[in-house]
C-alpha cells in the first residue's frame, strides 16, 4: 500500500488513482485523474454536473472500466481482480448513490437486515438483531426499526440508507450527492452524520458535490473536477481563496453562481 509523508505524519492512502483516462465516443470524460483517499479522511470531489464525479466512483467500485491509468483501493489493484475477489473487496466499500432507495415493502428493520443476510453467513439472529441496533443508532433512528420507509421523511430515508451501508462496516465510504434534493436543515443533518461516522468508525470517504455548504462542512480536503483533471486540491479555504486564478474563477461561477 503506498504511504506519503505529510508534516511529519505516515498517512496510508486507501485510494491511490493515477493518470485515470475514461471517454464514451468523442466525450472524453475524465483526462488523467490523479486522487489519493487518506485513511480516515473525508474527501469532496466537487464538480459541476456531467464533469464525471459518478464515472470516478463506478470505476473505483469496479463497476465500470476505465480506458487507461490504475485504481488501487485498500492495496489491490482493481482491474486484476477476478469476480470473486472483487466482491470481496465492494463489500469494504459503503455506497451511498443517488439512486440507492429503499425497499418500499420492507419494514426499517428489513431493509438493514437485507444486505446483512446476503453477504455475511452462519450470522445468529441475535448477532442480526445487534447489528441492526447499531446502524440504527448511529443514524439517531433507533425509533424507527418497526416502520416503513414511506412513514419516513426524506432526510430518515437518506439516513436509513446510510444506516443499511454501515451495517457491513466499511473501511470506505462513497457519497454520490448526499444532499441533492435535501432542504437545509435535512442537508445540515446529512454533512453532519457524514462526519460523524468519520470520527466513529475512522471511516475513510469521498464525497461527491456540487452542494458548497457540503463541502466546507465535511471536506477535510477539496478536489476540484474541472476537464476531466483534478486542477486544484487542499483545503476549502485554499481552494476558494486566491479568487484571481483563472480556474476556480470560471469554476466557480459554473457552479454557484448561474
Ligand atoms: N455508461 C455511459 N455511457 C455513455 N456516456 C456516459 C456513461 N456514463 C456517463 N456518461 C457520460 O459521461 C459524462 C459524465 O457523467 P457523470 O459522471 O454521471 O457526471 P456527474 O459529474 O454529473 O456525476 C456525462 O456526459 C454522461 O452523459
Ligand atoms: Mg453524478
Amino acid at each position: 500500500m503506498t504511504t506519503v509523508k505529510t508534516e511529519n505524519k505516515q498517512r496510508e492512502a486507501v485510494i491511490v488513482i493515477r493518470d485515470l483516462k475514461i471517454s464514451f465516443g468523442d466525450l472524453h470524460v475524465l483526462r488523467g485523474v490523479d486522487l489519493d483517499l487518506y485513511q480516515g479522511e473525508n474527501l469532496v470531489v466537487l464538480g459541476r454536473s456531467g464533469t464525471g464525479k459518478s464515472v470516478l466512483i463506478k470505476i473505483i467500485a469496479g463497476l465500470l472500466q476505465p480506458d487507461q491509468g490504475t485504481v488501487k483501493v485498500l492495496g489491490q489493484d482493481v482491474d486484476q481482480l477476478n469476480s470473486r475477489e472483487l466482491d470481496a473487496l465492494r463489500l469494504k466499500i459503503g455506497f451511498s448513490f443517488q439512486s440507492s432507495a429503499l425497499y418500499d415493502s420492507m419494514t426499517v428493520r428489513e431493509n438493514l437486515e437485507f444486505p446483512l443476510i446476503r453477504n455475511v453467513r452462519n450470522l445468529s439472529r441475535s448477532d442480526i438483531d445487534k447489528a441492526v441496533e447499531e446502524a440504527l443508532a448511529d443514524v439517531g433512528l433507533s425509533q424507527t426499526i418497526n416502520q416503513m420507509p414511506s412513514e419516513l421523511s426524506g432526510g430518515q430515508r437518506k439516513r436509513i440508507g446510510i444506516a443499511r451501508t454501515l451495517i457491513l462496516k466499511p473501511q470506505i465510504m462513497l457519497y454520490d450527492e448526499p444532499t441533492a434534493g435535501l432542504d437545509p436543515i435535512t442537508s445540515t443533518e446529512i454533512n453532519n452524520l457524514i462526519n460523524e461516522v468519520k470520527e466513529r468508525h475512522n471511516t475513510s470517504s469521498i464525497i461527491i458535490t456540487h452542494d458548497l455548504t457540503c463541502a466546507k462542512t465535511v471536506g477535510d480536503r477539496i478536489a476540484m473536477l474541472l476537464d476531466g483533471r483534478f486542477e486544484r486540491q487542499g483545503t476549502f479555504e485554499e481552494v476558494f481563496e486566491d479568487s484571481n486564478d483563472e480556474r476556480a474563477k470560471q469554476f466557480y461561477e459554473y457552479n454557484f453562481v448561474n
